[in-house]
């Protein structure tokens, strides 16, 4: 089978088009959705299967809100041109732009007939591409902007199964909090889902340190692939993320941080050993990403308990308890600090 056909199939089986052929109709003149940008705390790194975005590991994620994306979509009507318009922060995107190419292959799945476009309009409150997620909270703010446009009403385990297929870090965006993506075993990919941790932890920050906006060199996408592909470490790495996502997981259900804040530091080390020995090399980290590293571990030698984690990017995202937010900010002058269960 095709990898068009497999996708669309997965799509099908998600939202009901076998049994009921109006689900590619839109009900409304337009459909809108707004997700927020999550941070992982145990990572995803490499797939088992890049067609259907399944995960060698399941992770485990905070969501940042306030920071993500609002995105609207309606049918294009009247339009001379044979393609979706796509504007992101208020720019309308040429076709040959990889933004809206990504958006196009997904968007796809979802058209009643090939002559069937769509007008997607979305505004990112983050910088796209720098690391902070944007395409995570961008297909689950997408998914839910169709799931309104065609009033599927989906549960959340569908909308987060949708939201996997755009972008697998996206399958977490759905929720607030806490969330959980489950790696799944089934070759279908119907188990491989993303739900919210019901934990409600109000002194817990988390700090951006902006090192560089820029957009990154090497996309996830493409990175993880060269890892899986290249790297002799990537074996030791889908075994030791299960263990760090069941830790977190417990920590964050006895609330404890340290335990939580070592475990996510030292996940995002072992990913980052994994791009690093990866060929071509990765090496998402500047000069100062390692200066600031330092810091935080400075900060721990005089006893303030913070700890980062990072992703595919430069920029730093530390995770501290209220209580050392003055110390934080004392030692990060340009910190922006985020209170997840505050906002
Ligand atoms: C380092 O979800 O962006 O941020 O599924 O190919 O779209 P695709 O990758 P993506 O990868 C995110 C990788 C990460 C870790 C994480 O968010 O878990």
């Amino acid at each position: 089978m095709s990898k068009q056909s497999q996708q669309q199939n997965f799509v099908h089986q998600v939202i009901g088009h076998n049994k009921q052929k109006h689900r590619l109709v839109p009900q409304k003149a337009q459909g809108t959705g707004h997700a927020p940008v999550n941070i992982a705390l145990s990572k995803y790194w490499g797939k088992r299967d890049a067609i259907l975005n399944l995960p060698t590991n399941g992770s485990v994620s905070i969501s940042l809100p306030g920071l993500g994306t609002e995105t609207q979509i309606k049918p294009l009507i009247d339009s001379n041109e044979r393609r979706d318009k796509v504007s992101l922060n208020g720019e309308i995107l040429d076709e040959n732009n990889p933004f809206a190419q990504r958006v196009s292959a997904f968007l796809n799945h979802f058209r009643k007939d090939k002559n069937s476009f769509f007008d997607v309009i979305t505004v990112n409150s983050v910088p796209t591409a720098a690391g902070l997620a944007s395409s995570a909270s961008g297909y689950a703010a997408l998914v839910l902007a169709l799931n309104d446009l065609f009033e599927w009403q989906l549960a959340d385990k569908e909308l987060s199964l949708l939201a996997r297929l755009g972008s697998g870090s996206a399958s977490r965006s759905l929720f607030s909090g806490f969330s959980v993506w489950h790696q799944g075993q089934q070759e279908d990919g119907l188990d491989s889902y993303a739900e919210a941790i019901d934990t409600q932890w109000p002194e817990f920050c988390v700090g951006l340190l902006e090192i560089d906006v820029k957009q990154k060199p090497v996309s996830s996408t493409q990175g993880m692939q060269n890892t899986v592909e290249t790297c002799a470490l990537y074996q030791a790495w889908p075994e030791q993320a299960n263990k760090d996502m069941q830790v977190i997981q417990n920590a964050i259900q006895t609330k404890n941080f340290t335990t939580l804040g070592k475990t996510a530091e030292h996940n995002a080390l072992t990913m980052h050993a994994t791009m690093i020995a990866t060929w071509p090399p990765i090496v998402y980290w500047q000069p100062e990403s390692v200066e600031a590293m330092h810091k935080v571990w400075q900060l721990r030698e005089q006893g303030v308990e913070v700890y980062f984690t990072m992703d595919a990017g430069p920029n730093l995202k530390l995770l501290f308890l209220e209580t050392e937010k003055p110390a934080v900010k004392q030692a990060f002058a340009d910190i922006k600090i985020l209170e997840p269960f505050k906002q």
